[in-house]
């Protein structure tokens, strides 16, 4: 059966995921969130002290990830453990912007991505989803906001949490990831040239998600 491929990319904080989960649960598809598998492998090199390219890749073999769908919800599961609560603190962010850096990390973790899509209806966002990942997608969103934006709706999340970072670290923390993520050798963020620009600057949550989901259904017809 030919599955339907989505691909959202586009920099931190630009909701990618939270908009692509909202629209995979109206079109009845599954919400792929890869950054939560480097996320997750930035938590392992936490746990282990191993964030430098020569302690980690030798552990790799060792660091099992997998993706479980509980009622359309994803879960990410590290050596078994589902550590989905436990890897997005601005500590595990930094650490998954260091780890994605590695080819061998990005290696490790394509065949998974790959056969998910294969497999299923999907919308799947990360940083190279269209340009490397699903080159043949039937449809490409490079999802954008100002930094300035993006730090702001970041902050606004955090606010709640304890030990929350000020405005100023926010966005200084999401200008540092934009640089590791753009400026790295091997699949650097860039809007793939057959994806569409979706800048949300000044649109809210809805309305980005009925922009993308009458783009998806249009090419569904
Ligand atoms: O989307 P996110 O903030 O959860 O991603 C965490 C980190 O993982 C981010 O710094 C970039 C990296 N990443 C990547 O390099 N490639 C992807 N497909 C997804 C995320």
């Amino acid at each position: 059966m030919k599955t339907i491929n989505i691909a959202i990319d586009g920099p931190s904080g630009a909701g990618k995921s939270s908009i692509a989960r909202t629209v995979a649960e109206e079109l009845g598809f599954i919400h792929v969130d890869t950054g939560a598998m480097y996320r997750a492998v930035g938590l392992y090199a936490i746990r282990h002290d191993c964030l430098e390219p020569a302690q980690l890749i030798p552990q790799l073999e060792d660091i099992t990830i997998e993706l479980k769908f509980i009622g359309g919800a994803q879960r990410v599961m590290l050596c078994g453990e589902d550590v989905s609560d436990h890897i997005r603190t601005p500590e595990v962010s930094m650490a998954a912007s260091r780890v994605s850096a590695i080819p061998e990390v990005r290696e490790h973790l394509l065949d998974l991505q790959k056969r998910i899509a294969a497999e299923n209806n999907i919308l799947m966002d990360g940083r190279d989803i269209g340009s490397v990942i699903l080159p043949h997608a039937d449809l490409k969103i490079f999802l954008t906001a100002s930094d300035e934006e993006r730090a702001s709706r970041r902050y606004l999340e955090l606010r709640e949490k304890p030990g929350c970072p000020s405005y100023e670290e926010v966005l200084a923390d999401i200008r540092q990831r934009d640089d590791n993520d753009m400026h790295r050798a091997t699949a650097p963020l860039r809007q793939a040239e057959d994806a569409v620009l979706v800048d949300t600057t000044n649109m809210g949550f809805h309305e980005v998600v009925a922009h993308i989901t009458a783009m998806i259904r249009e090419i569904m017809d």
